[in-house]
């Protein structure tokens, strides 16, 4: 045990412009700035991680991008890749996002092999899972999730496999304001750490911080991050405003 809560804010395709983009993340620095036990990271979209990274570079607050490609370099227009990223200063990469899936042709193979590049260049990826609405309704969630984390993880080592965080966000619950009870979060959670006992060991299972991610907001936070297998939020609409996101910090580190 131990894990600390991890909370990330996924900007998405926001804010449209660059002095938005500046103001949010001066607001978050010193929002963010009282907060001591909980790691913390802000994922802006690629154009703004220089950005992030010079105003936030004395602080706690950790950088990630959204995506990346799994070639270093080379003739693919308009790809990103993890040493690209490296060098941008982040920590973390967003990997199989639900949103890239459903829109880009993100698939589980290409997941697995944006997982690698990332470990390779020491990247941490946050790697998404989670099961449609009709997959929930069809009772196949849990053979959804298993079939996603292990064609994610196929082959790695568990030396890899230590420095990957997962994130558990249910489809039906991103953007709809209709969250998972923290009931629902705590049994897939458990599930996808038991399923990495069975494909790992125990002690690699019990280190592993799993995010729930899905309509993640101030007066919901607190329930979620008091579930024992939940390790911090992956959070998108409500990381767009510094005051509801340093709230969620907040339950974070009165749970720590
Ligand atoms: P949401 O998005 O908090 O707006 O539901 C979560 C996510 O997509 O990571």
């Amino acid at each position: 045990m131990g894990r600390k809560k991890l909370i990330a804010g996924n900007w998405k395709l926001n804010p449209a412009d660059a002095d938005a983009t500046l103001e949010l993340l001066r607001q978050l620095k010193a929002r963010l700035a009282p907060f001591t036990k909980t790691p913390m990271a802000v994922i802006p979209p690629f154009t703004a991680l220089h950005l992030a990274t010079d105003i936030l570079k004395s602080t706690r607050v950790a950088v990630g991008a959204q995506d990346l490609f799994w070639e270093d370099s080379g003739a693919y227009t308009g790809e990103i890749s993890a040493p690209m990223l490296k060098s941008a200063g982040c920590k973390y990469v967003v990997i199989g996002h639900s949103e890239r899936r459903q829109y880009f042709g993100e698939t589980n193979e290409t997941v697995h092999r944006k997982i690698a590049a990332a470990l390779k260049h020491g990247l941490t990826p946050i790697v998404c899972v989670g099961e449609t609405l009709s997959e929930r309704e069809a009772g196949v969630m849990q053979e959804i999730v298993r079939e996603q984390v292990t064609q994610a993880l196929r082959g790695m080592g568990e030396n890899e496999v230590r420095r990957i965080v997962i994130a558990y966000e249910p489809v039906w619950a991103i953007g709809t304001g209709r969250t998972a009870t923290p009931g629902q979060a705590q049994e897939m959670h458990r599930f996808i750490r038991e399923l990495l006992a069975d494909l790992y060991t125990i002690n690699l299972a019990d280190s592993i911080q799993i995010l729930y991610g899905g309509s993640v907001k101030a007066d919901n936070a607190a329930s979620l991050l008091q579930q024992p297998d939940i390790d911090g939020a992956l959070v998108g609409g409500a990381s767009l405003q510094a005051d509801g996101f340093a709230e969620i910090v907040k339950a974070a580190e009165l749970i720590a």
